[in-house]
């Protein structure tokens, strides 16, 4: 029993905001975040007078014309007129066998197949080209983990237009992002895609995406279609190995990893891909449960379902097919409308038609889906790109000017130490005038752009080294690699870095991962520095210079013995094209570090999966009384290096008690609130005051616990967050509005519901601070 349509999950909050600054308060802000709860390809994207269009289409097509909507091929050479791969695309095209191309690059040959399409194939029918555009077309932004890491929903947003705008140019009218996997396991090296691991801030960021691809309508000519994946449980690879199985039980799926996709179809996404993963042994491109009863019949979702690349043909080798045809009908029947790369729905599903495996009714269900959305974007009046237009649409000021200010709110200064007379190493000092940089990372642009950048170009990138020496005299900068990335470093590498680093005030040493050691198929057993970086970090930190540790990853990285001797470490992901700029206003004091954690970060890879919203065990650490028999390692501490919601600041916040509006609530009220879709239940607030000397931003957040639920819930769950700018002195009062849904949870019948329970909620600066204010929930 699902969740009836229209109360799907919804995460809305919002918050009044009121300035409290020299004693006087003040109306300043009316903040409302709630995510949108309107009908799948909504929003206006969605417009009723397309169906009659599509139906008569419809109406015209023959089985195999059908067929052919639902196919999709490119994953081969690129594109040039007539084309191999393993099917001949003119022939293919010219009989409408063809709905979809990933990828070919340019205006210019996209246009050559649209032509086919609509002068060769006898309806006319529109091709839809799609490519990985993740997190930019070639205005590369930071990593998605680094772009959650900004807790700032409108920058994504104008981040994903911004690549929508560019990637439209060139006639790519839909993307495969956002990734809305929750990842609870670093080793899993597509955890760099996707904004964490806590389902709220996933939702929240899932939407961000979805409105920034699609505007307002789906037919302007800078939106495009968004395809929010993997459907469903990827993350939760087991060992963080890529591709691997899942077992999550429905209790988990419906509370962790459905949401942020149920976020995306709220917000209006086209398109959903299924995915590789085995969940609870039916693999996730077969399944029936969630990709026809919870996304067709309880949520609503009325665009299609694209299989991830070769996903239905990889149903024989999971084992739950034997040949093509019964993978086709299986992933057919399941709901998945569109065949990528596997080239089975084309080969198999007129035969199944034919021999009445599969009915007519279902290939116009999947045929329909796809037509709706190409009507939605416009591609029947408006199929061909403006190659004229291509160039210009690309890195525009505004564009290169976001990027900069997205990666520097994606950087998490995870440790900031005192360092000469008492005051902390960064921002960098002018009296330290000799600059050493260092390390691997310090001048290598390719790595900037990060996992999926295939439009990118290293030439648009400013490293670091190129950053610095704009900004300082040449005298004053002395730089070395002092080691490869990966294997192959000598030991005179290290040894000239050394020596370079003992003539220098202060030592800037970029080390981590390269772009291709996280992402898909870049899971690590180890998350240590790679190489031997550790060894340089070592060596140099031992000419007792003071160290800025900058650390470019697709992952946190369990590398305590940096964290206890680095005086100063700064997260900084894989931050785009302005890398650079954007680092060295940081360093400098230009930019005030305001990223936040979106994961947990370990101490050892042995603590993996480590998340913040746990479930609390039987026996918590620290609980008893002694430690023995609790949960937790003999040889490692159970809590993280640095918690989910963590990141410091060049000042400090101060955050005064948890108020609550209410006494108490009562759980009947709540559900019947929860059916109306009401919007407060209870007004939760603090009063924040910055207590340093410079202006900063704080990103504060609300988390609740349910005690004596039917079944056990995390230790805390985020409800909200608010990014707030403070002065120096300055104090605001903070108001989250929290609505029912905030109470609500997934009940030991997998009902969605708000049960009689103890709830504690908190503001606090990260999951594992504040002090929590006790509410009961009365039956
Ligand atoms: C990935 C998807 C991607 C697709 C097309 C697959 O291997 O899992 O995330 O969208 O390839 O490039």
């Amino acid at each position: 029993m699902g969740l009836p349509l229209g109360m799907t999950w919804r995460c809305h909050f919002s918050i009044v905001l009121y300035t409290l600054f020299t004693g006087q308060i003040g109306l300043t802000q009316s903040i409302n975040t709630n995510l949108p709860t309107s009908l799948p390809l909504g929003n206006g994207i969605y417009d009723a007078t397309i169906e009659p269009q599509v139906e008569a289409l419809l109406n015209k097509m023959t089985i195999a014309e059908k067929v052919g909507q639902l196919n999709q091929i490119g994953l081969g050479p690129a594109a040039n007129a007539g084309g191999k791969n393993n099917l001949d695309y003119k022939d293919l095209i010219e009989r409408g066998q063809l709905g979809a191309i990933l990828g070919p690059e340019s205006a210019k040959d996209i246009n050559v197949y649209q032509h086919m399409a609509i002068e060769s194939s006898r309806l006319h029918v529109p091709i839809i080209f799609g490519r990985d555009v993740i997190h930019g077309f070639r205005t590369i932004f930071p990593i998605p983990l680094g772009l959650a890491s900004t807790w700032d929903t409108e920058l994504v947003e104008a981040a994903a237009h911004i690549a929508a705008r560019e990637a439209a140019a060139t006639g790519i009218r839909w993307t495969f992002s956002p990734m809305v996997d929750i990842a609870r396991d670093a080793r899993w090296g597509r955890i760099a895609e996707g904004a964490g691991e806590d389902p709220y801030l996933g939702s929240i960021m899932a939407a961000a995406y979805v409105r920034g691809y699609q505007g307002t309508r789906l037919d302007t000519s800078d939106s495009i279609a968004a395809c929010a994946k993997h459907f469903v449980g990827y993350g939760a690879a087991e060992g963080g190995r890529d591709y691997n199985t899942t077992e999550i039980s429905e209790h988990t799926l419906r509370e962790i990893y459905l949401p942020p996709f149920n976020a995306a179809v709220n917000a209006g996404a086209a398109s959903i891909m299924s995915a590789f993963n085995a969940l609870n042994g039916v693999p996730a491109s077969a399944n029936h449960f969630t990709l026809t009863q919870v996304l067709r019949n309880e949520w609503g979702f009325r665009g299609f379902v694209d299989s991830d690349a070769f996903a239905i043909k990889e149903l024989i080798a999971h084992g739950i097919a034997n040949d093509g045809a019964n993978a086709t009908r299986k992933a057919l029947l399941a709901g998945v409308d569109m065949d990528m790369g596997s080239n089975l729905y084309h080969g198999n599903l007129v035969g199944l038609v034919h021999s009445g495996e599969v009915s007519q009714a279902n290939i116009n269900e999947s045929a329909r889906r796809v037509l709706r959305v190409k009507y939605a974007l416009g591609l029947f009046s408006r199929p061909y790109a403006n190659e004229s237009n291509e160039t210009q649409a690309m890195l525009r000021p505004d564009a290169i000017e976001l990027a900069r200010k997205a990666a520097e709110q994606s950087f998490v200064l995870l440790k900031n130490a005192a360092f000469l007379n008492g005051k902390p190493l960064l921002p960098l000092s002018d009296k330290l005038s000799k600059v050493a940089l260092i390390g691997p990372l310090a001048d290598d642009a390719a790595s900037m752009l990060g996992t999926w950048s295939d439009s990118g170009h290293s030439q648009d990138v400013t490293t670091l080294r190129a950053a610095f020496e704009k900004r300082i005299n040449m005298g004053q900068l002395m730089y070395a690699a002092g080691s490869q990335i990966g294997e192959g470093s000598a030991d005179s590498d290290i040894d000239a870095a050394v020596n370079v680093a003992r003539q220098a005030d202060v030592v800037i040493l970029a080390l981590g991962e390269s772009a291709e050691m996280s992402g898909e198929a870049a899971s690590r057993a180890e998350l240590t520095l790679p190489g031997r970086q550790q060894q340089l970090l070592e060596r140099v930190v031992g000419t007792t210079k003071p160290v800025v540790l900058v650390l470019f990853s697709g992952r946190p990285l369990a590398i305590p013995w940096a964290f206890e001797k680095v005086p100063a470490v700064i997260a900084a992901w894989a931050p785009g094209i302005q890398a650079g700029p954007a680092l060295v206003r940081t360093l400098y004091g230009e930019s005030n570090p305001s990223g936040r954690l979106v994961i947990s970060w370990p101490r050892s890879v042995g603590q993996e999966p480590l998340y913040y919203n746990a479930l609390n065990t039987g026996r918590p650490f620290g609980a008893l009384g002694q430690e023995k028999f609790s949960s937790r390692y003999i040889d490692e501490a159970k809590d993280p290096q640095f918690p989910f919601g963590f990141g410091l600041s060049y000042t400090t916040f101060r955050y005064g008690p948890t108020e609550v509006s209410r006494r108490e609530l009562q759980a009947s009220k709540l559900r019947s609130a929860l059916n109306a879709g009401g919007t407060t239940a209870l007004s939760v607030s603090t009063v924040i005051t910055n207590t340093g000397s410079v202006a900063g931003d704080e990103v504060a957040q609300v988390y609740m616990r349910l005690q004596g639920t039917s079944v056990a819930e995390p230790i805390r769950e985020l409800k909200g967050f608010r990014r707030i700018s403070l002065a120096p002195g300055e104090t605001k009062k903070i108001t989250f509005n929290l609505p029912p849904e905030a109470f609500a949870m997934w009940d030991i019948r997998n009902h969605h519901t708000v049960e009689a329970a103890k709830a504690t909620v908190w503001i606090s600066a990260d999951s594992a601070r504040g002090t929590g204010v006790e509410i009961p929930i009365a039956p």
